[in-house]
């Protein structure tokens, strides 16, 4: 199977030197990138900034902010048979990016910030591919990834918890499918959930 995996944080620039970007280290991306690859599947992964090394085999495209990953998802989707949205995208962007350094003054500041595109709620609900989304929780785990699956209108959610998941080098998950059936993975290394994962993907992919 052809994925397209997303993985890492994004950076929303405020002014030439400073961003707003979030705790996701891309590491259960990139995990399921070499997982993939280990399984002799073909792998596109679209990253945001990482401090990570390119994994063997696979064709890595770089991007920083949530439009460059907004349209490099669009531009390399419709190659692809299973897309994995483990990207932490930001929500929200600066209005207006300053193009000089905001100097310091003895003030208040006040940053307004706009919504980002969303790419799974983008994405075509007639499609020949499958879609999983990802859903990073701190609280009711379960009903905000049932509800997230249904919102951006995903085939599947992986749900985690925030806390567990985001930085470290372990994690565990459930994975919430649209018809209703439901997976867990329980705590291990980021490398070993990938495996899993991807063995649960092929199979439920192939019934679909
Ligand atoms: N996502 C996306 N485009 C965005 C933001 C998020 O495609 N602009 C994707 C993420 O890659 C992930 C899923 O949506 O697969 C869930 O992201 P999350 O941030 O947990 O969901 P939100 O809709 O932002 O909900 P909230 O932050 O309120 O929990």
């Amino acid at each position: 199977m052809r994925f397209l995996i997303t993985a890492g944080p994004t950076r929303e620039p405020i002014d030439p030197v400073r961003f707003i970007g979030n705790r996701s280290s891309g590491k259960m991306g990139y995990a399921i990138a070499e997982a993939a690859i280990e399984a002799g599947h073909e792998v596109v992964l679209i990253s945001g900034p990482v401090d990570l090394p390119r994994p063997p085999g696979v064709a890595v495209i770089p991007v920083s902010t949530s439009d460059q990953m907004f349209d490099a998802v669009h531009e390399h989707v419709r190659n692809c048979d299973l897309l994995v949205m483990s990207a932490a995208v930001a929500d929200y962007k600066p209005v207006a990016v300053f193009t000089k350094k905001i100097k310091k003054r003895d003030a208040k500041l006040l940053l307004e910030l706009i919504p980002t595109r969303d790419v799974l709620a983008s994405l075509p609900k007639n499609r020949k591919y499958f879609v999983v989304g990802f859903a990073a929780e701190t609280d009711n785990i379960e009903t905000n990834a049932q509800k997230k699956l249904l919102k951006k209108n995903c085939d599947a959610v992986v749900a985690n918890d925030a806390r567990v998941g985001m930085e470290g080098d372990e994690n565990e998950v459930e994975i919430f499918f649209r018809d209703g059936e439901k997976k867990t993975i329980s705590r291990a290394p980021k490398k070993i959930v990938a495996r899993e994962l991807i063995k649960i993907l092929k199979m439920f992919v192939k019934k679909v």
